[in-house]
């Protein structure tokens, strides 16, 4: 039987057991499904299936397997490395979970959710806020992402400086195995040391070993008060900012120990398209220059308002006798605040209406990121005279998107569409090249490649160049273990052996 034929009985297997509708195989109903959100890779599935019951998940691989159809598992598909879009071969199945929301149980003195794999992150959220509860997993995507996305990635976001990822903020999980089997490990347990941990093998795999259907979230207390501030900093060379940004985050980090809950970096090349294409999102024009970059602080505290606005305070007040900081806002209520975190969210959504970039998403060392910012920029603008250094990210995790636009000048005189082609083809003919020279300055650092974004397709191979030979084999033989016939998204993280 061909490949092709065995996707056919697959696929009428699908239908008998979910029902028509859902099973998508026309390519207008699936397109949606077959690219990524920055419309970076482009996939041709054979259809798009949608389960709603861990149960059916299950008989899916199971058949699956039988038939040796290979699935590519998808959430909310707002993930940034082509992990969950397909390839071109037309043979590959989507098996997207967002049907499955059921809320299956809370537990207020566990501080636990336990939810289907297709809850939003913003549900959860805002179960947790029922509770009287906070769930500080958060990133913009929130409305659209799913919990089995988020741990899938291992995904990060804004407040992993207080509460760590969607690894440290996961108990428990369901998983589906490549050959159909149902693996419950839904404990709401933080200690458990009995053997290996699957669950912590699963997590980060972007799908590629089981199929996460369910999982306990951990919860925690809602702090009586938070209070942000935008500050800008002196310095108008943005690797100098970012050098400025790190001492900063010493003082705002001895002042406020745990209460310090984000600490974002932002260049002025981050924010500009902000201006440009959202500007009702734009850094107020009181704050600074605009040639300045600016850090978005963030202060929780158990006790009160009026404590996180003294913390938060004190901070800024060390950090302006100290010359850290140029100029800085305390937002003066929610709408302000809420402000300042449209700001540094939109980032990413300008950045897709001016045109594709390259992206990074690395980890360093925090002490070894002023130098990093330095250097690298250096040499990018050496060999790419007149790109766009976007730089933000997570500064106070060590976490920085590092991304580099075209040169604006390729897109003068040009509509819309005329400079997304402009950018786009700047971006294919050099990105090998400006990934090399970023990556390689990130290693040399001991520093990591992805920190929150995984390595789908975008990265896979420039993480099979860094890695050392023993990790990319011990790497291959839990795929081998875990899914035999390579079925579970092949082709993402590791190379499909030819
Ligand atoms: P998808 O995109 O559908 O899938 C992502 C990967 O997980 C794929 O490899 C897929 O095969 C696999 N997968 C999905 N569901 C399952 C499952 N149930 N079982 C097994 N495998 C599965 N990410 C961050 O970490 N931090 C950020 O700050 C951040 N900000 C973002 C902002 C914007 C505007 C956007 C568009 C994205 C952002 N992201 C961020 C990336 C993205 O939102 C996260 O990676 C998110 O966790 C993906 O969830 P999803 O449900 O959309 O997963
Ligand atoms: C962010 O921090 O906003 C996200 O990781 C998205 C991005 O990198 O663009
Ligand atoms: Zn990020």
């Amino acid at each position: 039987m061909t490949t092709d034929s065995a996707t056919a009985v697959f696929l009428s297997q699908a239908k008998a057991l979910l029902g028509e509708r859902a099973v998508l195989t026309d390519s207008e109903g699936f397109a949606p499904y077959a690219t990524d959100w920055r419309q970076k890779f482009f996939g041709r599935p054979a259809a798009v299936v949608f389960p709603s019951t861990t149960q059916e998940v299950a008989e899916l691989v199971r058949l699956a397997n039988q038939q040796s159809v290979a699935l590519v598992p998808q959430g909310g598909n707002t993930g940034l490395s082509g992990g969950a879009t397909p390839d071109e071969s037309g043979r590959q199945v989507i098996l997207n979970l967002s049907r499955m929301t059921r809320i299956r149980a809370r537990d207020q003195d566990n501080k636990t959710i336990t939810v289907d794999a297709g809850v939003t992150m913003q549900t959860v959220q805002e179960e947790a806020d029922r509770m009287g509860l906070t769930f500080p997993l958060n990133l913009t995507a929130r409305g659209t992402a799913t919990i089995g996305g988020n741990l899938s990635t291992n995904a990060g976001g804004t407040a992993v400086l207080r509460y760590g990822n969607a690894r440290a903020l996961c108990l428990g999980i369901e998983v589906v195995t490549a050959e159909g089997q149902v693996w419950d490990g839904l404990r709401g347990l933080r200690k458990d040391n009995t053997g290996y941990d699957l669950r912590d093998l699963f997590v980060g795999a972007e799908g590629t070993l089981g199929i996460i259907t369910g999982a306990v979230m951990a919860l925690h207390p809602k702090p009586a008060g938070v209070m942000t501030a935008l500050a800008c900093l002196p310095d108008p060379e943005p690797a100098q900012a970012a050098a400025r940004a790190v001492a900063l985050l010493q003082v705002a980090q001895e002042c406020c120990t745990a209460s310090l809950t984000g600490f974002e970096f932002m260049t002025p090349a981050s924010m500009n398209p902000v201006s440009d294409y959202y500007p009702q999102f734009a850094r107020p024009a009181s704050l600074g220059s605009a040639d300045q970059s600016c850090v978005l602080l963030e202060v929780s505290h158990a006790e009160s308002e009026q404590a996180a606005t003294a913390m938060l305070e004190r901070v800024l007040d060390i950090a302006l006798q100290g010359s850290l900081v140029a100029d800085a806002l305390v937002a003066q209520s929610l709408q302000q605040a809420q402000a300042f975190w449209d700001l540094r969210e939109h980032i990413t959504m300008a950045a897709a209406e001016d045109g594709l970039q390259v992206k990074f998403d690395i980890a360093l060392p925090i002490s070894s990121i002023a130098e990093f910012c330095q250097v690298a920029q250096q040499r990018l603008l050496q060999a790419y005279p007149g790109i766009r250094l976007s730089n933000f990210g997570h500064l106070g995790d060590g976490n920085l998107h590092f991304n580099v636009a075209a040169p604006a000048h390729l897109s003068k005189g040009l509509d819309r569409q005329g400079r997304h082609e402009a950018y786009r083809a700047y971006v294919k003919a050099n990105e090998d090249g400006i990934r090399r020279i970023v990556h390689d300055e990130v290693v040399a650092r001991q520093g990591s490649i992805s920190a929150e974004h995984g390595l789908g397709i975008l990265r896979r191979d420039e993480a099979a160049h860094y890695k050392s030979p023993v990790e990319i084999e011990l790497m291959r033989k839990i795929k081998q273990a875990l899914d035999p016939n390579n079925i579970l998204n092949p082709n993402k993280v590791l190379r499909t052996p030819s």
